[in-house]
């Protein structure tokens, strides 16, 4: 049979750091008054349009069958064989030169995440994963933590203001209570990224889209780790909470959070 997925992953890790060093160079270029504000706190720059429209052209000229959801131009085309891009994820740090933000591409078929590919330049990372085939740093294995206790534990945080600031802050009264140490690095992928890397145990956030966290989802689960987001379809629709870590402390955190655990 065909290996339909192969070529889509080699496409979107070459995309991916074609993508970033394009956002890389506007950046270095740009003259400080290159950005609206979309919403509160959700800033839209000249290269977070540059970078998903240079990924769609990409993609279309490559499979022209395949639909593609991105952040700042929507959903086109077919739902069975879906691409799903953040063209920059963390466009705060992005536009302030800190270094967590990255570009996030993933390919559905058939309602399941098939691969997934983040980059991020400042960095110098890039993270995949191919469902039932692993996760991988550049070319070496990515891993999940293993055996840290809860009150040893650090979990990875994210808020927008799509989200209640009271459910937060008793969200942060539990997590403290319980022991263990929290962070917010202002980018879901790279967050997920740093879970499936082992740097820390997990991440949550109340409501993500789709393209934050599809590709970041499967790396975490191909690293041995645990992810939720519920219902796929639902998800790419209108997005929901996302949950991610390492397997050993799936339950506990879960449990804390209210969600995730109840689903086993
Ligand atoms: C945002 C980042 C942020 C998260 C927000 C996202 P953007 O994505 O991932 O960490 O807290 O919910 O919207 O707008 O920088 O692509
Ligand atoms: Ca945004
Ligand atoms: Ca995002
Ligand atoms: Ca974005």
């Amino acid at each position: 049979m065909t290996d339909t997925i192969a070529p889509r992953l080699a496409l979107a890790k070459e995309l991916a750091q074609e993508a970033g060093q394009l956002a890389q160079r506007m950046r270095a270029q740009q003259d400080g008054s290159f950005s609206r504000e979309k919403g509160h706190q959700d800033f839209v720059t000249e290269a977070d349009v540059a970078v998903e429209t240079l990924i769609r052209q990409r993609i279309a000229a490559a499979f022209a069958d395949d639909g593609l959801l991105g952040e700042e131009e929507g959903h086109s085309g077919s739902d069975n064989a879906l691409w799903v891009v953040d063209p920059i994820d963390g466009t705060t740090n992005y536009m302030r030169g800190l270094a967590d933000w990255g570009v996030s591409i993933a390919f559905c078929r058939d309602g399941r995440v098939e691969l997934g590919v983040i980059y991020a330049p400042d960095l110098d990372l890039l993270v995949w994963a191919r469902r039932e085939q692993g996760a991988y740093i550049g070319e070496n294995p990515a891993r999940t933590a293993e055996g840290t206790p809860l009150d040893q534990a650090v979990l990875l945080l994210g808020r927008s203001a799509r989200t209640s600031v009271d459910d937060y802050l008793s969200l942060l009264k539990r997590l403290i209570e319980s022991g263990l140490e929290y962070r917010r690095n202002g980018s879901a992928a790279i967050s997920l990224a740093a879970v499936a890397l082992g740097q820390v145990d997990g991440f949550y956030e109340a409501h993500l889209n789709a393209w934050d966290a599809a590709a970041g989802l499967l790396i975490v689960e191909e690293a041995g780790g645990r992810s939720d987001c519920g219902d796929l379809d639902a998800f790419l629709s209108g997005g929901g909470p996302v949950f991610a870590s390492a397997a050993g402390l799936h339950h506990e955190i879960g449990a804390l959070l209210s969600v995730g655990a109840e689903a086993d």
